[in-house]
């Protein structure tokens, strides 16, 4: 077993921050790992990334960077790419695994191909986004850029009508779009931190749709765990979810996104290889549950950072 101690008495860089659409949220799960790592006796130094990022990694007083950015160029493949260069070891995904699962095309792909159900989607790119057909499943269904979180850009389209604009929001974000067929039923999602799966988090918006607004807005979505769903389906969920972790080689924490329609059928939907980590955030939620303190998660994913994974 993995020393969870193994980086005792380091420098801990916490990265945080970035330009992204989520950078709010970074600012908030780094904070939160930062102060955690304290109380775990760590000398920590909180590094927020806002635009030299090459510069930053480099000139970063750290033995170990502490991942906690999300989005573009935090959770991309490119600050884990920066950091092999510069030779800091860090914590989650490699350079490869982060680059694919920040895709959702090229995320489904690989858990597809590792018998993961997900829902039939077309992608548009570039110059075919203006003017293109609706694909053959027809609506509802969701479009959504292929490398964005937080659900910026997702646009849920029930008539026709709607089709074009939501395919211009998306393209706002991204040169590459997909088209998804809407799930209907129930939404949730299941963690795994260093290879094991945590029970699943039920969540429930009050709007119907786990929008921006639905997800860090206090009281707007209900968060349940233990999921009040039959067990099979939970447990078919969490055998996703180790097929899924080992399909896109992930590491340290992440947190995969599934819909569960009236059928009992999952679908997998997209995986997030930094999860937010604020101490109300899912994935905390669910080590939680599962028995882990707050300041053990973090630990626990400090513990696997390092470098050629
Ligand atoms: N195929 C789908 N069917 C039903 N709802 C969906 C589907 N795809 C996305 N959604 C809804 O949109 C939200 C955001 O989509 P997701 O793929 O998780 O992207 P992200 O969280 O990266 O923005 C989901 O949490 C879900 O509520
Ligand atoms: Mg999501």
């Amino acid at each position: 077993m993995r020393d969870p101690r193994r980086y005792a008495g380091r420098r801990v860089g916490v990265f945080y921050g970035g330009i992204s659409a989520e950078r709010e949220v970074s600012l908030r799960t780094g904070a939160a790992a930062a102060s955690a790592l304290r109380r775990r006796g760590y000398d920590v130094r909180e590094i927020d990334i806002r635009e030299d990022w090459l510069g930053t990694v480099r000139s970063a007083e750290c033995d170990v960077a502490f991942l906690a950015l999300h989005g573009r160029f935090g959770e991309d493949g490119c600050i884990q790419a920066a950091c092999e260069l510069a030779k800091l070891p860090y914590t989650g995904s490699g350079v490869a695994a982060s680059a694919v699962a920040m895709s959702k095309v090229l995320g489904k792909r690989m858990v597809a191909a590792a018998d993961v159900p997900c829902p039939p989607d077309a992608v548009y790119e570039g110059t075919e986004i203006a003017g293109a057909k609706p694909p053959p499943f027809g609506f509802p269904l969701v479009v959504k850029p292929d490398r964005e979180g937080s659900t910026v850009g997702v646009t849920i389209v029930r008539d026709p009508s709607m089709w074009e604009e939501a395919l211009a929001a998306a393209a706002r974000h991204d040169i590459r779009v997909l088209a998804e067929a809407y799930v209907p039923g129930r939404e949730i999602t299941v963690a795994v931190v260093n290879g094991k799966v945590l029970p699943a988090i039920e969540i429930v918006p009050k709007s119907g749709f786990y929008d921006y607004r639905s997800k860090y807005t206090a009281g707007e979505t209900e968060y349940v765990i233990p999921v009040p769903m039959d067990r099979d389906i939970l447990q078919r969920a969490a055998e996703y979810t180790r097929r899924a972790a080992q399909a896109l080689q992930l590491r340290g924490a992440a947190r995969l996104d599934y819909r569960v329609d009236p059928a009992g059928n999952v679908f997998f939907l997209e995986a997030n290889t930094i999860p937010g980590m604020t101490e109300t955030s899912l994935l905390p939620k669910a080590a939680k549950f599962d028995g882990m303190s707050f300041e053990e998660l973090v630990e626990e994913i400090l513990s696997d950072a390092g470098l050629s994974k």
